[in-house]
């Protein structure tokens, strides 16, 4: 393949350079498009075929289900590391020695205190208030108790950043939690790790000792890992496109938050355990559910299904289901809302529309029922999700920030009215 593509526009051609990756993925570079040729752009809704950065965070491939954290498989990640290692490597993006995974807790824990104010703000929102939203609002609220914005030319000060919410944003989740179920707000212990603390914090109750079960720890720890990033999806681009206005790192991971919320993005996964429970009640029908997400005329989609990068199977999604038999098989669970996910996902692999579509479980279909062994209310499943793709947007937006990334501006084509001159109200 050379290595410039060319363009035909009317008499004239055009030359832009290609740019290739490590993993030999192929990008024009159209940088100077609108100048070389008087003002033409290029649209492509949702960016399905354009690319907003070269990044060498997270690879992945939709066509083959491979996905890789700086060139660790997720499979491998998954098996062998834990999410604070894998928090270090993305960010980072080597894996940690000891000393520096010590150091990086220590920095963590030392981080892990929310000014006590932060409690008025969870105090004045509705019992019945998303989880989601009071967790934008709370990153966001974080910029007030901690008001030094990154100067992100000083790596001491990118670091403490980084450091903080990565010590801040689980006491915010589990104080989201327990909003939600009624329980006192508390914190961990130094002395445990740091998804320890997440359970500890999500679940002690006052007047009794934790135990940490090894199961839902290991169950959790691997859920983390899976999330943690995922190149430019919704949420990350959020965040870069947020970051690169030079916002601090709190508002552009609050905006995130916001992306990750919806139910085509994040909120799938609370979306898929609705969906379930509303098969289960309607008597288990599958196949009548599978009907309306054919049905053009039917806005019900099957949720946990479908990707934008992936044509073949999510490769997270083989990790999670394997997760979920052993999880409730282990803890003695029977979930009946398993069996229902397993006969859609058997009954959509071998119908025409869906294979015509190379439409897939995503990571969002089996995640929920994890969640939910683990006791896990369903309005927080997303903020699980957000709890695990932290430090994927903090990798992402430290990448786009020392990369002095420009601010993101995109062009579009306008086809509202020509001109025309003001018509005074008592002539109209
Ligand atoms: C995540 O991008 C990421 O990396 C995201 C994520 C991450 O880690 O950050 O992986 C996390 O968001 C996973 C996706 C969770 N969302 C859902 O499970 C919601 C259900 N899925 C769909 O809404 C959809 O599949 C999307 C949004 C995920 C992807 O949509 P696309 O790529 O824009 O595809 P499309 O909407 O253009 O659909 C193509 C065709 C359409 O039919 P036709 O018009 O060609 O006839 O497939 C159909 C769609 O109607 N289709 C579905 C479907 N998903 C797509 N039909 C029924 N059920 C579905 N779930």
């Amino acid at each position: 393949m050379s290595d410039i593509a060319k363009l035909q526009i009317g008499e004239s051609t055009y030359e832009f350079p290609l740019v290739k990756g490590s993993e030999n993925e192929t990008a024009i570079d159209i940088k100077t498009l609108r100048g070389a040729t008087g003002g033409v752009v290029t649209i492509d809704p949702g960016f399905k075929n354009t690319g907003s950065c070269q990044s060498a965070i997270t690879f992945l491939d939709g066509e083959k289900g491979i996905l890789r954290y700086r060139g660790y498989s997720i499979e491998e990640l998954a098996e062998k590391a834990d999410f604070l290692e894998v928090a270090y490597l993305l960010i980072f993006g080597e894996l940690p020695t000891k000393e520096q995974l010590d150091k990086f807790y220590n920095d963590i824990l030392d981080n892990a205190i929310v000014d006590d104010d932060i409690k008025k703000i969870i105090d004045a929102f509705p019992k019945n208030a998303h989880p989601m939203g009071i967790l934008s609002s709370l990153t966001s609220a974080l910029t007030a108790f901690n008001p030094s914005s990154v100067n992100v030319d000083s790596d001491e000060e990118m670091y403490n950043a980084i450091v903080k919410i990565m010590g801040k944003f689980p006491v915010l989740v589990a104080w989201t939690m327990r909003k939600k179920t009624g329980m006192p707000l508390h914190y961990g212990s130094r002395k445990l790790g740091y998804v320890e603390n997440i359970l500890t914090m999500m679940f002690q109750k006052p007047n009794d000792e934790y135990d940490i079960n090894p199961i839902l720890l290991n169950a959790l720890d691997k859920l983390l890992i899976l999330h943690a990033d995922h190149e430019q999806n919704c949420s990350t681009s959020t965040v870069r496109v947020v970051g690169s206005s030079h916002a601090g790192l709190f508002p552009s991971l609050s905006a995130g938050i916001s992306a990750l919320w919806g139910p085509l993005h994040g909120g799938a996964n609370q979306a898929v355990l609705e969906m379930l429970e509303a098969i289960k009640a309607d008597g288990g029908d599958t196949k009548k559910y599978m009907g309306k997400a054919k049905d053009k005329a039917d806005p019900f989609r099957l949720m946990g299904f479908g990707h934008r990068v992936y044509k073949n199977f999510d490769p997270r999604a083989r990790i999670i289901k394997k997760a979920a038999d052993e999880v409730l098989g282990d803890l003695g669970v029977e979930d009946p809302v398993l069996d229902i996910a397993k006969g859609l996902e058997k009954e959509a692999l071998s119908d025409q529309y869906f294979v015509d579509r190379k439409l897939y479980p995503n990571v969002d279909f089996y995640s929920g029922i994890i969640y939910r062994a683990m006791g896990i209310p369903v309005e927080m499943f997303t903020v699980m999700f957000a709890l695990g793709r932290l430090p994927g947007w903090i990798a992402q937006w430290r990448e786009m920030r020392l990369r002095k990334e420009p601010i993101g501006r995109p062009r579009q084509v306008y086809t509202g009215a020509n001109e025309r001159s003001f018509v005074k109200l008592e002539d109209r």
